[in-house]
């Protein structure tokens, strides 16, 4: 395995690959790696012959007054974890090798992004889109690996390389979860123990409205209720949103009546979290 925190060096090591014929597939991370990385680093090695991730805190996509500064950091741990899932290259770039001085391009992609994490963090995903574009053309991957635990950010992702015509196919992964129920993020590790089981209300608040959908309520309002009544009874956790939208354009529904996901923003003691399911009608 390689690490490398030149953009030049990662360039020219991938043209010497891409020449030779390998298939390169791509996971972009902010490190602090856990086991729901590790099974999109798995799935890259599946489907590539070269499997690269990236490790980069990335500072435009954090708000004034978030996280940045503590966002948790531990590259040698990361190094361990990533050898063992069998990655090829890490690419971890310093923040002025990616946002040199005097910096000024961004990419936004438009409708998707203004609901849902978009009403609390409006810069979050202009800074997602710009990385994650800046990652695609230094990495020039065939394949690109995203959770579906950032369910807007992956549908963001979607957007914007069907926009630009990025020539990379889009795989997205089902979310990892603790065995309570609970997430995988690096994040949780903000969560004090207290905090920590109240977060656990959270997968059983979606999976009470997902039994609530099967069994025929469509209804946005009485599922939501539901979620928020679960999530409330806890005392410690402040609701940002909970949802339910389209799953295509990410438009608030009144009424379930197709493809849709159910997605909560919470803030637990320091820790936001995020989580979702999608409700899929039968008919
Ligand atoms: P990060 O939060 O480190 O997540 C990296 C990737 O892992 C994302 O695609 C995310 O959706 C996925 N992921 C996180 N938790 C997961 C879980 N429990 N199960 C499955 N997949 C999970 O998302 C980012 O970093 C950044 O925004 C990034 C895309 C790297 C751009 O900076």
């Amino acid at each position: 395995m390689r690490v490398i925190t030149s953009i030049t060096e990662v360039q020219v090591l991938i043209e010497k690959l891409r020449r030779e014929g390998k298939i390169i597939s791509l996971v972009p991370t902010m490190g602090y790696l856990h086991q729901g990385h590790v099974s999109l680093m798995k799935e890259g090695k599946r489907r590539g012959d070269v499997l690269v991730i990236s490790i980069f805190v990335n500072p435009t996509q954090f708000g004034t007054g978030e996280d940045y500064d503590v966002y948790p950091r531990d590259l040698e741990r990361d190094k361990k974890l990533a050898e063992r899932a069998g990655v090829d290259i890490i690419f971890s770039p310093n923040a002025l090798e990616i946002y040199p001085r005097a910096y000024q391009t961004y990419v936004q992609v438009e409708e998707v992004t203004k609901n849902l994490c978009g009403l609390s963090r409006p810069t979050h995903f202009r800074g997602v889109t710009t990385v994650v574009a800046k990652l695609f053309n230094i990495v020039k991957p065939h394949i690109a690996i995203f959770g579906e635990k950032d369910f807007q950010q992956l549908v963001t992702i979607r957007q914007m390389v069907r926009d630009l015509n990025y020539d990379i196919e889009i795989v997205g992964m089902p979310t990892h979860r603790e065995e309570d129920g609970l997430a995988m993020s690096s994040r949780n590790a903000y969560l004090n123990p207290p905090e920590r089981k109240a977060a656990r209300s959270l997968y059983r608040s979606l999976l009470r409205a997902s039994e609530l959908f099967t069994s025929g309520e469509q209804q946005v309002e009485k599922i939501i209720g539901e979620v928020k009544k679960i999530i409330a009874s806890e005392g410690i956790i402040t609701v940002d949103y909970i949802k339910i939208c389209d799953t295509e354009n990410l438009q608030d529904l009144i009424v379930v009546d197709r493809e849709a996901v159910l997605a909560l923003a919470v803030k637990v003691g320091k820790a936001r979290l995020i989580d979702n399911l999608v409700l899929k009608p039968l008919h």
